[in-house]
């Protein structure tokens, strides 16, 4: 379980990529830079062994989760999106073009020489969740829709497939939707939020507060 404060736990886990590398591969829609370095020393920190990625998109999030995996020596990935590694899709609306059609896709991103600890999954999240057995993630990255159903739908599978020791982060809870999605689940008091200066923000809730 996490000790220490998050200044602590960002203190004692540095990210080691650079900022001019990191937004070199980032394209609009994947998370920012000091969500990544939260991402990156949450999993030091915790050193979770089974990690469920909701919302993969083109593999940014996926590459943080990799490089921890891969500095804490242990861990295993599994990564979803409803989109499949080598389809190119529409993100956001087509006249914004600075996140239109989404040439790279995370095939690219996430590659082969990965594949030994990522797994990729397509499908739905929620219909994907309640296929997973009980207790067998210690760790949940949930960035997908944002949408106060899937938000609402996903916390009582979190509930039945997160371990009493792990922990579920949710990305950009600051969304009105995320926060009626939590009302909803009845989980608002017990969801610990951090605002992430020039990134967004991470809610976190843990597995013993739901059970
Ligand atoms: C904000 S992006 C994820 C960004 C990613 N974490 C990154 O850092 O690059 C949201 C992703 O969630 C996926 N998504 C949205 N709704 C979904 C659903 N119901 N089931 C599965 N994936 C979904 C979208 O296809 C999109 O790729």
């Amino acid at each position: 379980m996490l000790n220490g404060t998050i200044q602590d736990i960002l203190r004692s886990n540095p990210y080691p990529v650079s900022k001019k590398d990191f937004k070199a591969r980032r394209v609009g829609g994947s998370i920012m830079y000091h969500d990544a370095e939260i991402l990156y020393a949450f999993v030091r920190s915790l050193v979770p062994l089974d990690i469920l990625e909701l919302g993969a998109f083109v593999g940014i999030s996926t590459n943080v989760l990799i490089q921890a995996v891969r500095d804490n020596g242990q861990g295993r990935i599994v990564s979803l999106d409803k989109f499949g590694p080598g389809e190119r899709f529409k993100f956001g609306s087509e006249s914004n073009t600075a996140i239109g059609w989404v040439g790279r896709h995370r095939s690219e991103l996430v590659s082969d020489s990965n594949l030994d600890i990522v797994t990729m999954v397509t499908g739905d999240v929620v219909e994907y969740c309640k296929t997973l057995p009980d207790h067998s993630f210690d760790f949940i990255f949930e960035d997908t829709d944002h949408a106060r159903r899937t938000v609402s739908a996903l916390i009582p599978e979190f509930r039945r497939i997160l371990r009493p020791d792990g922990i579920a982060l949710f990305h950009n809870i600051d969304l009105r939707a995320v926060g009626y999605g939590f009302r909803d689940a009845g989980v608002t008091d017990k969801v610990t939020g951090f605002r992430i200066p020039y990134g967004s923000s991470i809610g976190m809730l843990k597995g013993s507060d739901l059970c």
